[in-house]
């Protein structure tokens, strides 16, 4: 049966992008949890955790992707905090072949910064805020069921590793 294609990883890993582009190769529904959370909130990220707080915004996320593993698979790119929230993994696992996008702290820096609306990398070191969020979270980005080296990729070709997956072991 076929399962969603569900993308952990740091933010700047490339969840995104890589993402589109498989969901693009393989006709499939793309789902950018952020932006859709953005949508239906009709408020920035960085303004519900300022406004209502970061427990608030977990709870949005983990609701919203809860309905998308309910609906027909697709690619799902969840923000690189939902992996961490206890439950989220487990509730997904056996609906979504998950895919860990494995970038160094430095790296995933270097391709968040020029993108502005990340309220836990504000105003501070970069990659110091980087290796923080890693050490915290390695374990759940680890617990996926496949991983996907991003470092020295292009998004080309890291769309095509997560074809590659999807097709040897989600049933698409
Ligand atoms: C977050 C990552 C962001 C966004 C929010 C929190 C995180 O998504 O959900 O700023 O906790 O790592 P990206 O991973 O798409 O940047």
């Amino acid at each position: 049966m076929r399962q969603h294609l569900l993308l952990v990883g740091l933010p700047g890993s490339g969840k995104s992008a890589a993402g589109r582009m498989a969901a693009a190769t393989l006709g499939a529904r793309f789902v950018d949890v952020d932006q859709l959370i953005e949508e239906q909130e009709r408020l920035p990220i960085s303004r519900i955790f300022a406004e209502r707080g970061e427990a608030a915004f977990r709870e949005l996320e983990r609701r919203q992707v809860r309905s998308i593993l309910s609906d027909d698979p697709c690619v799902v790119v969840p923000g690189g905090g939902w992996a961490a929230q206890s439950g989220n993994l487990e509730e997904a696992s056996g609906r979504a072949l998950i895919v860990y996008l494995r970038a160094a702290p430095e790296v995933a820096a270097s391709r968040a910064a020029p993108h502005g609306d990340r309220p836990l990398l504000a105003g501070r070191d970069p990659v110091a805020r980087m290796r923080e969020l890693l050490a915290r979270r390695r374990a759940c980005y680890e617990a996926a069921d496949a991983v996907v080296d991003t470092g020295e990729r292009t998004v080309g070709e890291v769309g095509a590793a997560l074809v590659a997956l999807a097709r040897s072991k989600a049933g698409w």
